[in-house]
């Protein structure tokens, strides 16, 4: 029986309880589906550094180099808010981003059909579907550029900077023109080119790349307009390729139009294929404890995690199909309407395990 090693980073806040949910219903769909899984578990953020004083342990990242996949809840959280920026909790993810390679992050957006009345756009304006793959490159950009502070004339300063080279443009465009392919052969390029020389850069590259796939449409976008364009005809995308900041930026506003940011998963990948899992908000550190964090985008990751990582994909549909169903009969607190059970964060992974038992 295939058996596969999972590294676990729990993190903070509401962290631990959503990757619970998202381990109970990978080892209901391992039973299902003939293999097992392994886990082992390191520390991430605020809980690495409460425990070892740093961020992000040598020893998380051995673990992660030595596991087929890594599964990662979210990092942060007030009580480190104080700290130093090279000391945050955050650094901690991008450390892990960074020292695993992982230059590719995939942050699929999309409507499930019964949570249409969970979005906040009118159902006119999300029209017939929804389903954008936002390709955000995750270890280049003003997120790794030099930062600094400094005096002028007497007045304090600081600045971050935005650089890309071309093999770092290259290798990301070539991740989402391939995406595009096995889609809807669609793929915006976002940039700023009306200013910033690094997005100059960023369209002609795009557009070389773009050669090598002479049946992927390719248009281009201010990220400006792309962030009223989201609002105002979603559907009009299929892969929306960004930069670091500008994916983290128009991700989240992506997440909202499918009714909540607490359904959003992510794949971060990079040349290994053995990638990083996760949602793509945060540790809620405000319910965090309660039980009422919604685990589906958790849930969800784990099915990426199987489709692009571990070559299950069968597994991967079940659990989407799964989460699809549950959403007919259950909800949390995000996505509550009436008409519905509102269930607990357990519970709701507890729902989604039921559906692929049943199937
Ligand atoms: C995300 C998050 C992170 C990011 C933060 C927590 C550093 O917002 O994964 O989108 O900006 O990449
Ligand atoms: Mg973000």
């Amino acid at each position: 029986m295939k058996n596969y090693k999972i590294a676990v980073l729990k993190g903070d806040g509401i962290g631990p309880e959503i990757v619970d949910e998202a381990i109970k219903v990978l080892n209901v769909t391992a039973e299902k589906c003939g293999f097992t899984v392994e886990y082992d578990e390191a520390l991430l953020g605020g809980c690495a550094i409460d425990a070892t004083g740093v961020p992000l342990p040598d020893e998380t990242v051995a673990k992660c180099k030595a596991a087929d996949s890594t599964l990662l809840g979210a990092v942060g959280g007030p009580k480190w808010d104080t700290l130093p920026g090279s000391q945050r909790p955050e650094k901690g993810l991008l450390g892990i981003r960074a020292a695993l390679g992982l230059f590719a992050n995939l942050r699929p957006a999309r409507i499930f059909e019964p949570l249409r009345e969970a979005s906040p756009l009118r159902a006119d304006i999300i029209g017939g579907s929804l389903d954008i793959m936002v390709v955000r490159e995750l270890t280049g950009g003003i997120y790794f550029g030099e930062r600094g502070r400094l005096e002028e004339n007497g007045v304090q300063a600081a600045y971050d900077t935005e650089k890309y080279s071309v093999p770092e443009i290259e290798r990301i465009a070539r991740i989402g023109f391939d995406l595009a392919m096995k889609r809807n052969k669609r793929l915006c390029s976002v940039d700023k080119a009306n200013v910033l020389e690094s997005s100059r850069l960023w369209r002609e590259t795009v557009t070389r790349i773009g050669r090598e796939y002479p049946e992927v449409e390719l248009s281009y976008m201010y990220v400006d307009n792309c962030a009223m364009q989201l609002v105002r005809n979603p559907s009009q995308f299929d892969v929306l390729l960004t930069s670091n900041i500008f994916g983290d930026i128009l991700s989240d506003e992506a997440s909202m139009i499918s009714g909540s940011i607490g359904m959003l998963a992510s794949a971060s990948l990079g040349a290994t294929g053995s990638g990083l899992y996760e949602p793509i908000h945060g540790s809620a550190p405000d319910i965090a404890g309660q039980n009422i964090a919604n685990p589906l985008a958790t849930i969800l990751s784990v099915a990426m995690m199987l489709k692009y990582s571990l070559g299950q994909p069968e597994a991967s549909d079940m659990i989407e199909k799964a989460v699809a169903d549950v959403l007919n009969e259950v909800r949390t607190p995000d996505i509550y309407v009436e008409g519905f059970q509102k269930v607990s964060c357990t519970e709701m992974g507890d729902a989604v395990c039921a559906k692929i038992k049943a199937m």
